[in-house]
């Protein structure tokens, strides 16, 4: 297993209230991680964090030997664009904007995309190009989302509740695609959630609670997405 990501003693405090209170851990290459924890837990303060979207209190996110959470905006930016792919829940298309032109605003020039039709195809939603989000369905935006997050083949796809607004069939299809990103193009991949279901599908389950990682471990069976028994 090769080390792609680690933090080291992250804290966060807002105000009087700490959020993450000391966490250290290393990210694997190609590995689908979930991140389970409670609401308020602090799983998107984590995950924000390790993507270089929110700046630690106190502690250190290093990637490639760099120290990616001390990095001046600039550089940080740079590092995101190359590095690291977004999911979230609301999906956060532009409206006024196809699908199509959703998912190539994330090519990043100077670094060879993903071939788009194969990448659409793979997400199913190659019948749906000229589409505006607001044709779309949740499941499908959040399908198109993805597709921009991952053309730019980033090492590192950073997804918060990437199935969170969405039921049953479309959360199964969106995790069975992303272990799908992870063995074609090789993706490593953090998952917040709080559904058990969906962690049991992941390489690895991190535990958090009251800003402390409870629990770490490698799940020697992952579940099938298709398998996955809603509760
Ligand atoms: N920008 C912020 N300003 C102040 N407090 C914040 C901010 N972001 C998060 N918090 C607080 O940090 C705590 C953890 O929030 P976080 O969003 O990380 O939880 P979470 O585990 O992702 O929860 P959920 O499952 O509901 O998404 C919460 O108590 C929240 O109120
Ligand atoms: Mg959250």
């Amino acid at each position: 297993m090769k080390e792609i990501l680690s933090a080291e003693n992250l804290t966060k405090t807002y105000g009087k209230e700490t959020v993450l209170n000391g966490v250290s851990l290393t990210v694997y290459e190609n590995a689908f991680t979930a991140i389970l924890g409670p609401s308020g837990s602090g799983k998107s303060t984590l995950l924000n964090i390790l993507s270089g979207l929110t700046k630690p209190t106190s502690g250190q996110v290093i990637c490639g030997g760099e120290i990616v959470s001390a990095l001046p905006e600039n550089k940080l930016a740079d590092w995101k664009r190359a590095e690291a792919g977004h999911v979230f829940q609301n999906y956060l298309l532009l409206n006024n904007l196809t699908a199509e032109e959703n998912i190539r605003i994330g090519v990043v020039p100077g670094k060879a995309p993903l071939n788009f039709d194969r990448l659409v195809k793979l997400l199913e939603i190659d019948g749906l190009l000229k589409k505006f989000p607001s044709q779309l369905s949740g499941g499908q935006q959040q399908r198109v989302a993805i597709a921009r997050a991952v053309i730019k083949a980033p090492r590192l796809l950073f997804c918060d509740e990437a199935t969170g607004a969405l039921d049953e069939a479309n959360s199964k299809k969106v995790v069975e695609l992303l272990h799908m990103l992870k063995s074609t193009f090789g993706a490593t991949i953090l998952f917040t959630t709080h559904n058990a279901q969906i962690a049991s599908t992941a390489d690895r389950v991190i535990t958090i609670k009251n800003g402390l990682i409870a629990g770490d471990r490698q799940n020697a069976s992952p579940v099938k997405p298709a398998d996955m028994v809603w509760g």
